[in-house]
């Protein structure tokens, strides 16, 4: 396996929780790079069901060494109740966790902020402080994971910190935070979190020399990406594979491949521009099909056809060589799947995405009609066992979106995956 990057490609919860624990069995070590406890990736391991926000999906492998980048933004508070989660599910951890010290603290002030100003421009977040947390470390006012493992100089610059953020609170209207009364709960979970924090660039890099795979986990997805993505409805970092370098610590020529997760439709969840959107019975039959809500917010996810513009220009900017389809199952039953091919926007007929957002919302998608295979993926195990119709759809998609396909999803658990070519 190598160095691989695996990234979301189209608006986050592609499955790449389940894809990560599929590759994990042949990776060492599995390193997030981005976001925060605003991702939630789901692995099934028979009925046992874990969802994952800051730690890396490869920790339900007893083998695989997990560290949180320099490039994430870090709930010492959420950190440390996944850790319980974990355990409490039988998960040893053990010293099989590390936390860069570079990456960057979010604090109770972040998600009242957060909250705030969802109330002056909804992007529709979830409310976990993720914006505020980096408009800290790009204004160069954030606190870093290291002064976890320094009580009095984190109490500091905790209080200084929310401080500023109480006069703004103050001045609006908005309920101030009791810093000194939190510091005993934040002095505590540092106390936990101190013996993780560490200079992961060595551990990444060391693995590398020493010949180990690496599996670099992505969350969020290509358009929630703060440079490429349906800016401003998106989130805070980079979620693409460029990411993986900044905010993971291996350099891009150590990156071997990259691989795209991507549903056999699309959903978004929150608001912004989502060109395939179904609404009404269609959109709310899909929902239903893929039980699709929100595996951090629980909220309704929006659902639609696959976009295979959108889809063209991620597999672009990612650099895909090898994409993992998941949740073929969802289309089992239907008669006939669309698929976005071009957009049209004021009579123009166009193939490679708009920067401008606003252009988004004037899209009109032109689609191409595939006929169903209408029976049962869930138990396939190989490309030659999908029905024609099937393999026909995948064809097409991955001619549009211009990349190979290297595994298909037909279902959450780990035995309902098959590689193409494998
Ligand atoms: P992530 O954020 O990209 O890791 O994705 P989420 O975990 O938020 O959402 C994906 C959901 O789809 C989870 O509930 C998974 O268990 C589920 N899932 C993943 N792959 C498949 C699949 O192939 N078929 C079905 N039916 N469900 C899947
Ligand atoms: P995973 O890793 C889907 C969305 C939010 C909102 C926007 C900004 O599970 O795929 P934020 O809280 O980050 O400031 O919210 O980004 N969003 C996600 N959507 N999957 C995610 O993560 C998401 N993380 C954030 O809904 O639209
Ligand atoms: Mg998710």
């Amino acid at each position: 396996m190598a160095v691989t990057v695996l990234v979301g490609v189209q608006w986050g919860d592609e499955g790449k929780g389940k894809i990560i624990d599929v590759m994990t069995e042949q990776a060492d070590l599995v390193v997030r790079f981005q976001g925060g406890n605003n991702a939630g990736h789901t692995v099934y391991i028979g009925e046992e069901k874990f969802v994952l926000h800051l730690i890396p999906s490869g920790i339900l492998r007893p083998d695989s060494v997990c560290v949180i980048g320099n490039g994430l933004v870090v709930n010492p508070y959420g950190l440390t109740d996944e850790i319980d989660m974990l355990e409490g599910k039988g998960i040893e951890i053990g010293d099989r966790l590390q936390l860069s010290s570079r990456a960057h603290l979010v604090f109770p002030h972040h998600l009242v902020m957060d909250g705030f100003r969802e109330g002056k421009q909804s992007i529709g977040t979830t409310r976990r402080g993720i914006g505020p947390a980096y408009a800290d470390k790009v204004g160069r006012t954030g606190v870093r994971a290291v002064n976890l493992t320094k009580p009095d100089v984190l109490k500091e610059k905790f209080l200084a910190q929310a401080e500023q953020y109480n006069t703004i609170f103050a001045a609006n209207g908005v309920d101030t935070v009791d810093a000194e009364a939190e510091w005993p709960k934040l002095e505590a979970a540092a106390a936990r979190l101190a013996p993780l924090v560490m200079d992961t660039v060595l551990t990444v890099n060391n693995a590398r020399k020493a010949g180990q795979s690496l599996l670099f986990e992505g969350a969020q997805g290509m358009w929630l990406d703060i440079d490429y993505g349906t800016y401003p409805y998106v989130t805070s970092s980079n979620t693409t594979a460029g990411g993986a370098c900044t905010g993971g610590g291996i350099a891009p020529r150590w990156v071997d491949h990259v691989v795209g997760v991507a549903k056999a439709y699309c959903t978004r969840v929150g608001e912004g521009p989502f060109p395939t959107e179904l609404l009404g019975a269609a959109g709310d039959a899909l929902r239903e099909a893929g039980k699709e809500y929100g595996a951090t917010t629980g909220r309704p996810r929006r659902c639609g056809w696959f976009d295979a513009v959108s889809g063209k220009y991620s597999v672009l900017v990612n650099g895909v060589d090898n994409l993992a389809i998941t949740k073929m199952d969802v289309l089992d039953d239907m008669a006939a799947i669309k698929i976005c091919s071009a957009y049209e926007i004021d009579g123009e007929r166009i193939t490679d995405m708009p920067s401008d957002t606003a252009d988004l919302s004037k899209i009109v998608p032109v689609y191409d009609e595939l006929p169903g295979w209408q029976s049962p993926t869930t138990h396939v195990t190989s490309w030659d066992g999908l029905p024609v119709n099937a393999q026909n759809y995948l064809r097409h998609l991955s001619e549009l979106v211009e990349a190979d396909i290297g595994s298909v999803s037909t279902g959450p658990e780990r035995a309902q995956t098959f590689l193409i070519n494998g």
